[in-house]
């Protein structure tokens, strides 16, 4: 019948994600031969969706919240309560406001946090040398944890550096599962969150200052659409919101090494300086790379969308994985090719791996240029002034896992200046 949404055979389907990863969704949509079914989670009822029509729909509808959009344990390693993203409408509008300032409208403050990235990578440099084997994954967990200390100006000790560096990553490698590491994060998180909180206190009471300008001073001064300063927890909240997704921007770092190994020519390619090529590059890498699985939300209102209705607290996904790989827009989608000239905008509903629609108005996220312009800049120093050997390992990446990398988590040997 007309609206009569295709169910899932099974009665719920939690299991079977957990152990089919990125290709849940996908396989489904694949076996209904359809864009859209319902089945269960977590014993909740869900209406999984693809293709461009269901991204504007997740991105651009009023009706739509993210409050109740994920489990609990996610959303408390991820984004968190009173976070920008569990925001609607105007209130939502407002916060953004800031991260979008601070990540796409202030040019140089993308320059400088490019810039610190830079020196930071290559201050980890001569060590590098010294080593005999280096993983460049947690290598560069830590880089970009420096990276975002200093951009932001967060109020957090050097001495435990490393320590914080592999909270940040704990945080997005757990997200996908329920085991007990899941809890151990989330402690750490806790305590993370109270050190801060503690931070953005002695802000207000004047015992810290923070730099003009810096990200820290923006949260500690931003007001709300009532004049209202953040709460110091939200605060830490949103502090932490920006620390760990740009420590998350070394899985793409990754990704790209491997690109680089699987396709040497483009080694070759992107020695010459040529911002086009280096640009299609990275953005391929994003577009064929696993990463975000898919994003939730939940209707506020009972609405009709396509012909379907949609009843109020309905909990919808958006597969964000299987829009990137869809064949009827990216022509054999399992093919990387730099030279598809991809290049994220937000009219583009199928090149999605951080979200679609507009950063301003809806929860497309705002790292999205800050992402490509580090990941570029990595690609730039891999290429252009190291130069190292990929020793035999595992370089596999198991799509059955969420998140995931190669197995190995990339190592590379023989790490020299190129002449
Ligand atoms: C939102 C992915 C990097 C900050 C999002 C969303 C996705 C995403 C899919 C949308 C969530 C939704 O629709 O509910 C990624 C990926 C990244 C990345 C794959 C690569 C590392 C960053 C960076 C920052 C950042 C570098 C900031 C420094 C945020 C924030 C939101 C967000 C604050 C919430 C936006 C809102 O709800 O309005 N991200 N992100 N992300 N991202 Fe990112």
């Amino acid at each position: 019948a007309a609206g009569a949404i295709p169910r899932s055979p099974a009665f719920d389907e939690t299991l079977s994600l957990l152990r089919e990863g990125y290709g849940f969704l996908p396989r489904r949509f694949a076996d209904l031969d359809t864009p859209i079914f319902r089945t269960r989670l977590m014993l909740r009822d869900v209406i999984c969706m693809t293709g461009p029509a269901a991204a504007k729909l997740v991105y651009d509808d009023a009706r739509l919240t993210r409050v109740g959009a994920m489990p609990q344990t996610v959303l408390r390693l991820l984004q968190d309560k009173g976070s920008v993203q569990q925001l609607d409408g105007p209130a939502h509008r407002h916060r953004k406001a800031m991260f979008v300032r601070m990540l796409m409208e202030d040019k140089g403050g993308l320059e400088r946090l490019v810039a610190i990235f830079r020196r930071c990578f290559l201050e980890r440099v001569p060590e590098w040398m010294r080593w005999g084997a280096v993983q460049l994954g947690a290598e560069m967990d830590i880089i970009l944890f420096r990276t975002a200390l200093a951009w932001t100006q967060a109020p957090l000790d050097a001495d435990e550096v490393e320590a914080d560096a592999t909270l940040m990553a704990d945080m997005v490698e757990n997200a996908g599962h329920v085991r007990p590491r899941t809890l151990g994060t989330l402690m750490r998180r806790s305590a993370l969150e109270r050190r801060l909180r503690a931070k953005f206190r002695d802000i207000r009471r004047g015992r810290l200052v923070p730099m003009p300008d810096s990200p820290l001073a923006m949260l500690a001064g931003y007001r709300d659409a009532h004049g209202e300063l953040l709460s110091p927890r939200v605060a830490a909240v949103e502090l932490i919101n920006l620390l760990r997704p740009i420590v998350a921007i070394g899985r793409y770092i990754v990704f790209a090494a491997l690109r680089l190994e699987r396709h040497p020519q483009w080694r070759e390619i992107l020695a010459e300086p040529d911002p086009e090529r280096l640009s299609g590059f990275v953005e391929e890498v994003r577009r064929i790379s696993p990463f975000f699985p898919f994003v939730g939300a939940v209707a506020r209102a009972p609405f009709t969308w396509n012909g379907h209705r949609i009843r109020r607290g309905q909990w919808l996904l958006l597969d964000l994985y299987g829009n990137c790989h869809d064949e009827a827009v990216f022509r054999e989608p399992d093919a990387f090719r730099p030279t598809r000239g991809l290049r994220h905008h937000e009219t583009d509903y199928s090149f999605i791996p951080q979200g679609a629609g507009s950063a301003s108005r809806g929860h497309r996220c705002p790292g999205e240029m800050a992402t490509v312009e580090i990941m570029k800049e990595a690609v730039r120093l891999l290429t252009g002034t190291i130069t190292y050997s990929v020793p035999e390992q595992d370089l596999s990446v198991s799509l059955l896992t969420v998140p995931t990398g190669p197995k190995e988590g990339f190592i590379i040997t023989d790490v020299a200046w190129r002449a």
